[in-house]
């Protein structure tokens, strides 16, 4: 029965082997593979990416009319896909993230916004964040 331990050992290390491997894109398990879900959980981070900048939460609210320092970001898919004639919903929220002084909200100034998650986050975490605000119709 000594060898219980060692086969747990085993078990455990191949399960964490597969967590492991879920780190590559075509094999992700059904929870980190929604992107809108790590989006919304990147979102509400009060510090996010590598130089802890300060997080979308800490300037956005999702409410309604609740502007804080940036405004509320209920209704930005909406608001994406006519903003600016001709570009997606997609793309002007990839701008809004990676050059955010490029197009302003009606109201407030430049120079406010974070202007390096482009270089603080992960490709996929941008991604992420575009995902989860796609849905804020
Ligand atoms: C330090 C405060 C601050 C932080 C942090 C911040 N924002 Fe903003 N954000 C602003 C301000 C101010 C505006 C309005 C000026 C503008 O449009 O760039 C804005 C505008 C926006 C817009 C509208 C863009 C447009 O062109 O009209 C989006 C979308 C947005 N932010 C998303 C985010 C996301 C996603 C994060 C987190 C990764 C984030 N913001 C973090 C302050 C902030």
């Amino acid at each position: 029965m000594k060898s219980h331990p060692i086969i747990y050992a085993i078990l455990i290390s191949a399960l964490l082997g597969l967590v492991g491997c879920s780190s590559s894109p075509a094999n992700q398990p059904q929870v980190n593979s929604d992107p809108v879900q790590r989006g919304k959980a990147l979102f509400e981070l009060s510090m996010i990416g590598e130089n802890k900048a300060p997080g979308c939460v800490v300037c956005h609210s999702l409410e309604s009319g609740k502007n804080l320092v940036g405004p509320s970001l209920a209704g930005i898919a909406t608001y994406a896909q006519t903003a600016v004639p001709g570009m997606s919903a997609e793309a002007f929220l990839r701008q809004a993230i990676l050059e955010p002084d490029k197009h302003l909200m009606e109201g407030y100034p430049a120079g406010v916004m974070y202007p390096n998650y482009g270089k603080d986050l992960a490709p996929e975490e941008i991604d992420a964040l575009i995902a989860f605000m796609l849905t804020l119709k």
